[in-house]
């Protein structure tokens, strides 16, 4: 089988993606597929060969020509995060091609890639908690006494659109909005403030294979930085990373249930990691956000939850890929 593995994207976790896609190419199993990497970028959309040849993709068929033959795909892996690759326009492309791709369809990808409108939606499916927020617009006027009048401090400032915590900040005074709200518009044109939730930070993956729903084991993160900041994801040492994650039966239990129905109920396909926090002196757990292209670099949290699984990284691959050419 051809497979295309796209990498790359335009957002600033362009990095992260290209290291997410090293792990996926190594793991792709040889005897079985027949990979082209192909790098998206704003400029071009490229595979470059073993020989150093750069062949550009012929995007009204995501075709490449190489050494004269037409090569066409039986299926896209997709490894970007961020736009395009984790928004819906991607798979929006490949649902108008008919070629089969490894993630969530174009609505679901890009209703969760948004995380204002995806915390209103999950609010109403009452499986979890969702922490009060408030969606904002750059050319909507806001005004920060609203905010407060909504909102307890301290709260996470965010672009609506984005990830690996790139742009976000955590606001613990007042003063410190107004800069924290602009530096999330330089990332994107929405920014979610939301309320923050003290409490254990859990995040779990969660996949479909044969019709059926299946868990990762729960990972806990730990950080010494302030938050899981996009230093504390990918700096070695710096966040301990905990999998299977030490909370109760009871609480893997919550974890795994409300993950299963936001999967289902928001039609996810594929894998996903699901992030919330355990707020202990409630016992109520809290959605953080959903994210339908999890990072898979060597510091990811995914590929750790899929060792821990028993699984092999190669096995995993292959499921996600057999999966959906089915
Ligand atoms: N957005 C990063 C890659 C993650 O969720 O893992
Ligand atoms: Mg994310």
């Amino acid at each position: 089988k051809n497979i295309a593995l796209v990498a790359g994207g335009y957002s600033g976790e362009y990095v992260i993606s290209v290291q997410s896609a090293v792990t996926i190419e190594k793991n792709l199993d040889s005897n079985k597929y027949n990979v082209y990497k192909i790098v998206i970028t704003k400029d071009s959309w490229s595979h470059t060969g073993n020989d150093g040849q750069v062949t550009e993709v012929d995007k009204n068929d995501f075709s490449l020509t190489l050494n004269g033959q037409k090569v066409k795909f039986d299926a896209v892996f997709i490894g970007i995060h961020g736009t395009p690759g984790e928004d819906g326009r991607l798979q929006g492309y490949f649902e108008m091609l008919d070629i089969p791709y490894t993630s969530c369809g174009m609505v679901t990808s890009a209703l969760t890639f948004n995380k204002g409108y995806c915390n209103k939606v999950v609010a109403t499916l009452d499986v979890v908690n969702v922490s009060k927020s408030v969606h904002i617009f750059r050319d909507q006027p806001f005004n920060s006494t609203d905010i407060f009048n909504k909102l307890k401090l301290p709260v996470f400032v965010k672009p609506a659109e984005g990830g690996s915590s790139i742009g976000m900040s955590k606001v613990s005074a007042a003063e410190e909005l107004e800069p924290a709200i602009q530096k999330a518009f330089k990332e994107d044109s929405q920014v979610l403030i939301e309320e923050f939730i003290k409490g254990r930070e859990l995040t779990i993956g969660i996949f479909k294979a044969d019709g059926k729903v299946n868990v990762l084991p729960i990972t806990e993160i730990v950080t010494s930085k302030e938050f899981f900041d996009y230093e504390a994801k990918y700096t070695p040492g710096i966040t301990n990373e905990i999998t299977p994650a030490p909370v109760s039966d009871a609480i893997t239990s919550q974890v795994q249930q409300a993950a299963t129905a936001i999967y289902n109920q928001l039609n996810f396909k594929g894998i996903a990691r699901i992030d919330f926090i355990y707020e202990e002196a409630t016992g109520k757990l809290f959605f953080l956000e959903a994210n339908t292209m999890p990072g898979q670099s060597e510091n990811s949290i995914l590929p750790q939850q899929v060792r821990a699984s028993g699984r092999t990284l190669q096995e995993f691959y292959g499921i996600l890929l057999d999966e959906c050419m089915k």
